[in-house]
């Protein structure tokens, strides 16, 4: 049984999360990382658009019904549990995704409390890889319903502003319990030739260039993961999948050790 490694991308609204983890997901297959798990963990979901697929219905409103009304008759709670969530796991080329919709709600949540894991558990699918496309304030990381990630992305403009906004999630997530070693800077939307430096004591884990096959894909509507090779950002976000895969190695052989 593969433990998958689970990536969270957060950061201030409008940096790029969205486009940054759907384009890792895309380079993370075309690397060979198949099958991954893209979660949706944005209540203003279009994660889906990035990557072209489309949802039916979100975990958030599911788990009402799977918790809370009565199960149909000759099925067991797991069992409508499991049938119900293979309705919402959404599946492609190479991925699936799961939308989560409103961490919020009312019902039982004993069962469900890491609501991820329970439905990874009952999937029994391999996945090497879990991205999450979050919101800025990390609402279902901060309330349980996903686990704690293995490796937290934080994207953001590389202007001081942003870098600012950077720290306070840096100081949320440490509160949450990921450690720090475990978060990384990702500047997007990089026009000038010149690094950020000075501004933050971390080097960031990627520079991803402003690209207008991005813009161009957000104007047209088309899925903004499926720009041509060799776009800048692209070929940005598939060094630094490069550098995941050997985070996530490093992390399984100290696992098995
Ligand atoms: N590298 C880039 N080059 C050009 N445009 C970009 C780039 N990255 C993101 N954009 C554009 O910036 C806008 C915001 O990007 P995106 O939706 O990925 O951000 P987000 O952080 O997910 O936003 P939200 O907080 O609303 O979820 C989009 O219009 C997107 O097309
Ligand atoms: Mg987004």
């Amino acid at each position: 049984m593969i433990v998958p490694y689970t990536i969270a991308v957060a950061g201030k609204g409008g940096t790029g999360k969205t486009t940054i983890s759907s384009l890792l997901v895309r380079a993370l297959i075309g690397l060979g990382k198949a099958p991954v798990l893209a979660v949706d963990a944005d209540p203003n979901a279009n994660f889906h658009e990035a990557l072209g697929v489309e949802v039916r219905e979100n975990l958030g409103g599911m788990r009402e019904d799977a918790f809370t009304k009565s199960i149909p008759a000759g099925m067991t709670r797991t069992e409508y549990i499991r049938f119900r969530f293979y309705q919402v796991l959404v599946e492609d080329d190479g991925f699936d995704l799961i939308a989560m919709g409103r961490p919020e709600g009312t019902g039982c949540y004993c069962f469900a409390n890491d609501l991820l894991k329970t439905c990874m558990r009952l999937l029994e699918r391999d996945y090497q890889f879990i991205i999450i496309d979050s919101e800025a304030g990390m609402e279902h990381i901060s309330r349980g319903t996903i686990g704690i990630p293995d490796l937290l992305l934080i994207v953001s403009d590389p202007g001081a502003r942003g870098l600012r906004t950077a720290s306070r999630i840096i100081d949320i997530a440490l509160d949450l319990g990921i450690d720090r070693s475990a978060m990384h800077l990702v500047f997007n939307r990089y026009k000038s030739g010149v690094a950020p430096a000075g501004v933050f004591e971390d080097a960031p884990l990627a520079v991803v260039p402003y690209d207008p096959a991005v813009e161009a894909a957000d104007l047209a509507a088309t899925p903004v993961s499926l720009v041509p090779e060799g776009s800048p950002a692209r070929e940005a976000v598939k060094e630094m999948a490069i550098k995941l895969i050997e985070f996530a190695d490093k992390k399984e052989k100290e696992r098995v050790k």
